[in-house]
């Protein structure tokens, strides 16, 4: 590997062949021998690289994938450019390389809006509800872009976050930190998304809370939508994560699953507190 944008081995990334990163490697899906390969991925930002603006890059050749029924996780110390690779994949700034598909469709030149209606959901790591609306209201909102009738969704938003339905009429910014977290992550599935992306689900919260969005996350999982999600309570995501991204700089640290990266003795020590 090297940091010359213009020498990258783009033709050679399978790393269950070359391994460029040296550390970590990729090697069987959950419970089989299947590789974990990222080509069949239900979404992959694959190699990107690029930052904001004309600023200098943040991600630098950073590979993030999700398969169907999986949940996989982003870890990494503040700065890692975890939001920026979710913000990358969503279409928020443009990759000067790499490219993200979703479903086997090329989607790096479309704008959130379409990756939206191509099925994208995408919780942001803040300003992620409308404080002055309410909570009802801001669930409207994430169905903005469907014509259908919409009743059925908040039913099922309502029956996962039941607190949210006595809360309905309030303003969503007179909510708890932890309810405010089910609002976003709400909006997110009134479109009827075909993938959710969360970006730190559980900031803030108390670790009750945590738990109690974890397993939300993982019911809305087991519905059959892939979750891609950014944390900060990187052990306890990892316990649930059938794959994991660790980020240092822009750059993939370490991947695998979850349960391979708990036990991996540099990923403890150096991200886990040993
Ligand atoms: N809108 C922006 N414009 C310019 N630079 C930005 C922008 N947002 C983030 N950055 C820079 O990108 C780098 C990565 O930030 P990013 O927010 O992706 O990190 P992170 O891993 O999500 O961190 P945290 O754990 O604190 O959420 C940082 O150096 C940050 O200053
Ligand atoms: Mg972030």
């Amino acid at each position: 590997m090297t940091d010359n944008p213009y020498q990258t081995d783009r033709g050679n990334k399978d790393v269950s062949i070359t391994n460029p990163k040296g550390v970590g490697t990729i090697t069987a899906v959950p419970g089989t021998d299947r590789p974990m390969a990222t080509d069949t991925a239900f979404l992959i930002g694959d190699s990107m690289t690029g930052g904001y603006g004309n600023g200098p890059d943040i991600l630098h050749d950073c590979t993030i994938a999700v398969n169907p029924g999986e949940i996989a996780v982003i870890v990494g110390p503040n700065g890692a450019g975890k939001s920026t690779a979710m913000k990358a994949v969503f279409g928020m700034l443009s990759l000067r390389q790499g490219s993200v598909r979703l479903d086997g469709e090329d989607i790096t030149t479309l704008s959130p809006q379409a990756r939206v209606a191509k099925g994208m959901g995408f919780v942001p790591q803040t300003g992620n509800i409308f404080t002055s609306m309410t909570v009802e209201e801001n669930l409207e909102m994430g169905a903005f872009i469907r014509r259908d009738d919409i009743r059925k969704t908040m039913e099922q938003v309502f029956a996962l976050f039941p607190i949210l339905r006595d809360k309905r009429r309030q303003a969503a910014g007179e909510l708890s930190g932890g309810q405010r977290q089910q609002v976003a992550v709400g909006r997110a599935l009134m479109t009827k998304p075909k993938l959710l992306m969360l970006d730190e689900p559980t900031a803030g919260v108390s670790p009750i809370v945590m738990d109690e969005l974890f397993d939300r996350i993982i019911e809305v999982a087991r519905t059959g939508i892939p979750i891609l999600m950014v944390e900060q309570n990187a052990r306890q995501a990892l316990e649930i994560a059938d794959r994991g991204y660790v980020l240092v700089q822009g750059r993939n640290a370490h991947t695998g699953t979850g349960k391979e990266l708990l036990a991996d003795p540099q990923v403890r020590r150096s991200f886990l507190g040993g």
